[in-house]
């Protein structure tokens, strides 16, 4: 059967993992997809960095845009990351051009992604985000596919592995706020720019990208409530404790009568709670809805193998994908379909 050919823009953590496990499995994948995948593309800014990758067959680009115009693949998948720059352009002109994409990229996502949905619906294309929020949880394809019809009154969770991480190992092993971020940037599992981990921001993003899919309204991250982990001294965790509580950052979503209420902030929840035993970088995302009851998932949430296993279920889906077949609308309904955000008051 015909190879999936695709391109991989940005080899870090998360994007060496990928195609190390795409080469070192590659007969297990062509069986389970029906066709072979393989790795024809990859783009970086170093090229002779050892990543235990074998380069042979494989075009480098210097330039994430150029591949994803140039290159000889059918799905581009990006794991440049920012919201702006090089990760928008290579994803945009790579929909133009008719390719599918997979992406990580919550910051994208959260402030471009309707427009990026109705181009990817327009060209007949895929567009999976699986790994942009909470890691290997598989969320979005659980709002996207399973969940539909259902009505959420309620989504939150824990979906940043870098601030659990830091509020774990402080509560834990009294270590300071500084010393548990080294170690979260060294095992790979911060932003290139941690103030988004601990000011809140990623969280947001990821809260933006879920509240969409639940809601059916357009993404709007602007509108959230945001309060990061930056103040959190040992001393309030232990005072937690001793009230009985443990200090998560959470995210939260919720419909109330005059809109969609979106927030982000530490907050106490009960030791004996589920959500309260969710440790380091683990993350977990509940959703409550009426025909279901309330979901609670729970794995990892960053970090490369984990966020690398996202990605591929991306990709596997679209070599599974049969042309004509009807696809998923990539924000739950169809862009064009979206309510307009409508703010709690
Ligand atoms: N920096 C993010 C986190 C990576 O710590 O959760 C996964 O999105």
């Amino acid at each position: 059967a015909n190879a999936l050919k695709i391109g991989v823009a940005g080899l870090g953590t998360v994007g060496a993992s990928l195609v190390r496990i795409l080469q070192t499995r590659a007969n297990a994948l062509a069986v389970a997809c029906g066709r072979p995948i393989t790795v024809a593309a990859v783009s970086a800014r170093d090229a002779s960095k050892d990543r235990g990758i074998l380069m042979d067959g494989i075009t480098w680009y210097a330039d994430p845009v150029e591949m994803a115009k140039q290159a000889d693949i059918d799905v581009f998948v990006e794991l440049v990351g920012g919201s702006e720059g090089a990760a928008e352009d290579s994803v945009r002109a790579a929909l133009v051009r008719g390719l599918h994409v997979v992406t990580a990229n919550k910051a994208l996502l959260s402030h471009h992604g309707v427009e990026l949905a109705k181009l990817a619906e327009e060209k007949g294309r895929l567009l999976n985000y699986e790994a942009a929020v909470a890691g290997g949880i598989p969320v979005i394809k659980t709002l996207r596919e399973s969940l539909t019809g259902n009505n959420f009154s309620r989504i939150y969770g824990i979906m940043n592995g870098t601030c659990n991480y830091i509020l774990t190992r402080m509560e834990r092993e009294g270590l300071s706020f500084a010393d548990c971020l080294k170690e979260a940037q060294r095992l790979g599992y911060a932003e290139a720019d941690p103030s988004f981990d601990i000011e809140g921001n990623d969280t947001a993003h990821k809260l933006s990208i879920l509240t969409t899919l639940a809601f059916g309204c357009e993404i709007s991250a602007d509108k959230i409530y945001l309060e990061g982990i930056t103040n959190i001294s040992i001393e309030d965790i232990h005072a937690a404790a001793d009230l009985g509580y443990r200090i998560k950052l959470l995210g939260v979503a919720q419909k109330t009568e005059s809109g969609i209420e979106q927030r982000v902030h530490p907050t106490m929840v009960p030791l004996d709670s589920v959500i309260a035993q969710v440790d380091g970088v683990t993350n977990a995302v509940a959703l409550e809805s009426d025909i279901l009851g309330e979901l609670l998932m729970v794995g990892p949430g960053a970090g490369g193998e984990a966020t690398a296993s996202a990605v591929l279920g991306d990709i596997t889906d679209i070599a599974k994908s049969r042309p004509g077949a009807q696809e998923v609308p990539v924000l739950g309904r169809p862009a064009h379909l979206l309510e307009p955000y409508r703010q709690a008051e």
